[in-house]
């Protein structure tokens, strides 16, 4: 009788289950990469730099506390202050070019939901919860970075946490994310 080999350990299943295992590692490693990855902005703009010198973050994002949308600062905010700055490298260059012309800066999204969801800042931030909650701490950031994980599952996780069983009922109410 010839000895059996389980199967697991006959060279060609070997071989291709290190391969899918590899293909499946190396999927979850760059997946990872790739999200947490800020995306290329026109102009490499330094949140640290710029909170550091005491710049609130709802100086730039003046939605945040009034409104549904943050917003970004328009070319003129950024041009109070740099108009003054001597364009001494490439980055402040850039900031000049947009600036002396007033064109805006095509910055590309970070923070984005599907259109089918309805997000409200103001009533976030007058209850107390801080951008780092939700954003990370972009004060360390040069560019925004993608946060992982900004799913359904996620707001209601905190909505449960947040409120009691009645305005949980609200809270979790379709019609209060969805249109
Ligand atoms: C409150 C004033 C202020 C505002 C508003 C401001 N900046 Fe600055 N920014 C500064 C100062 C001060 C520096 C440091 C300049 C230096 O190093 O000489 C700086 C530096 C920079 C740098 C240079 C970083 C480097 O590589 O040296 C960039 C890029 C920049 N700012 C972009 C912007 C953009 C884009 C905006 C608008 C969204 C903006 N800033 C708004 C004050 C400001
Ligand atoms: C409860 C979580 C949460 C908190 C707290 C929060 N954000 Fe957001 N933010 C979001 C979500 C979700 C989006 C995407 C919204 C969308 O696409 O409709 C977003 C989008 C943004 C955007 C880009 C789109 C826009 O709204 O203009 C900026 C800028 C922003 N947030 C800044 C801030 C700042 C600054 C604070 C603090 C004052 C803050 N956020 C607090 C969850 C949060
Ligand atoms: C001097 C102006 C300035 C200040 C102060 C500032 N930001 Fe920003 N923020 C910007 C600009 C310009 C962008 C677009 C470039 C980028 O994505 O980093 C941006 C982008 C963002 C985004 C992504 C927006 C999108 O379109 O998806 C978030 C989130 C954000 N900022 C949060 C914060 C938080 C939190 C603070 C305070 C800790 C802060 N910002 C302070 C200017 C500012
Ligand atoms: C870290 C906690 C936290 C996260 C994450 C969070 N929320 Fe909230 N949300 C709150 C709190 C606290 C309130 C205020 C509750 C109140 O006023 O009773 C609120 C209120 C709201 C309201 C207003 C509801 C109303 O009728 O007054 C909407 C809409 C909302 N959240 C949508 C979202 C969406 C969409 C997400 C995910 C993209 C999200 N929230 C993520 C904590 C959170
Ligand atoms: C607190 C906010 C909130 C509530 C309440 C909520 N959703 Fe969502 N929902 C979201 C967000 C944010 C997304 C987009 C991110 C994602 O796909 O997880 C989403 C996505 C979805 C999607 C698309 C999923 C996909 O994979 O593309 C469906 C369908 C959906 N919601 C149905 C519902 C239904 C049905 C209810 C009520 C039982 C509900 N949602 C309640 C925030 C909410």
């Amino acid at each position: 009788m010839k000895p059996q080999i389980p199967w697991w350990q006959r060279p060609g299943i070997r071989i291709s289950g290190g391969l899918v295992l590899l293909i499946l590692l190396g999927g979850a490693v760059t997946g990872i990469y790739f999200t947490q990855i800020p995306p290329e902005q026109p102009i490499p703009f330094p949140h640290n730099f710029h909170v550091g010198v005491g710049a609130d973050c709802t100086y730039c994002h003046t939605g945040a506390a009034t409104g549904p949308s943050a917003g970004l600062p328009s070319t003129n905010k950024c041009w109070g202050c740099h108009e003054q700055i001597e364009p001494r490298n490439d980055n402040l260059k850039l900031v000049a070019s947009y600036g002396s012309e007033g064109k805006p800066i095509p910055w590309v999204p970070v923070a984005i939901m599907p259109e089918f969801v309805m997000f409200n800042h103001r009533p976030h931030v007058t209850a107390g919860v801080t951008c780092e909650t939700c954003h990370g701490d972009v004060a360390k950031m040069t560019t925004a970075e993608p946060q992982n994980g900004m799913n359904m599952g996620w707001c209601l996780d905190c909505h449960k946490k947040s409120s009691t069983p009645e305005d949980f009922v609200r809270l979790s109410d379709c019609a209060t994310c969805h249109y």
